[in-house]
């Protein structure tokens, strides 16, 4: 048996390109769409309903477009509405919650730090998972800004820097010894954020166990596709597409529509 419908994925804008990019690693035969719901990032600072409103919104458009699996690679919808759309829909979800585990079970020093959004950071998912490993500190920072200037392109910009050394120096003085990224925007800032930390500071992300999960979730239900399938994938923006046309260095073509 196998299922050749594709991989629906969506993120308040360009940011989940970073779990689809490990999913399409990982699973090469599959046809993927993938929602950048711009128009209305960022998600980080409206209401848990608001936050709920454009989940269900994003999920019937990939359900039109028959996702077999819906990928939610953007954590503040993940910890505010994943709950809600399992409820609502027969469909599997993948959702990415910050990878708090694997930082905490690691760390040498019991201080970790996270970087997040305030919807993800204030969410009761979150704070469920934290408690679960009350014997390790958690430095949490709200980060400001950050997917405005992502979503314009302005990764290098003086002003990015300007707010990674004031979210990252205080859990460098407070002794992390790894950041967690708990927003699907931010593995995009990486090579800035490497120039500030000391290099014994670990980065974590969550694309790659992201992917290995869906694949699991897929393989469970009997619903990758063929391997012999080439994939597909199509990207739609409800905003200018220049960024995610760049961030995928030009190679898949995007179609912009009002949704
Ligand atoms: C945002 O839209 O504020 C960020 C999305 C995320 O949390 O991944």
């Amino acid at each position: 048996m196998q299922n050749n419908n594709p991989i629906g994925l969506f993120d308040s804008g360009i940011g989940g390109t970073s779990i689809w990019t490990a999913i399409h690693n990982l699973l090469p035969n599959e046809d993927t769409i993938y929602l950048a719901d711009s128009k209305n990032a960022p998600y980080g600072q409206k209401s848990k309903e608001e936050i709920i409103a454009l989940s269900i919104k994003n999920t019937e458009f990939l359900l039109n477009q028959n996702a077999k699996i819906i990928v939610v690679a953007c954590n503040t919808a993940t910890t505010n509405a994943i709950k809600e759309l399992r409820a609502k829909y027969d469909v599997p979800f993948i959702g990415i919650e910050p990878a708090i585990k694997p930082a905490a079970i690691n760390s040498q020093k019991h201080v970790i730090g996270i970087l997040a959004t305030q919807g993800t950071l204030n969410s009761e998912l979150f704070h469920q998972t934290a408690e679960k490993f009350h014997d390790t500190k958690i430095i949490e920072q709200i980060g400001h800004g950050l997917v405005p200037l992502i979503e314009n392109g302005e990764m290098n910009s003086p002003k990015m820097n300007e707010l990674l050394h004031l979210y990252l120096e205080p859990m460098i003085a407070a002794n992390i010894d790894y950041l967690v990224l708990g927003c699907s925007h931010y593995p995009y800032l990486i090579p800035q954020i490497k120039k500030i930390l000391p290099k014994e500071i670990k980065i974590i992300d969550s694309g790659e166990a992201v992917a290995r999960q869906t694949k699991n979730v897929l393989l469970e239900r009997n619903g990758l596709n063929n391997e012999k399938n080439v994939a597909k994938a199509i990207f739609y923006s409800n905003s200018d597409p220049k960024v995610l046309k760049d961030i995928l260095n030009n190679k898949y073509e995007v179609i912009t529509k009002d949704f």
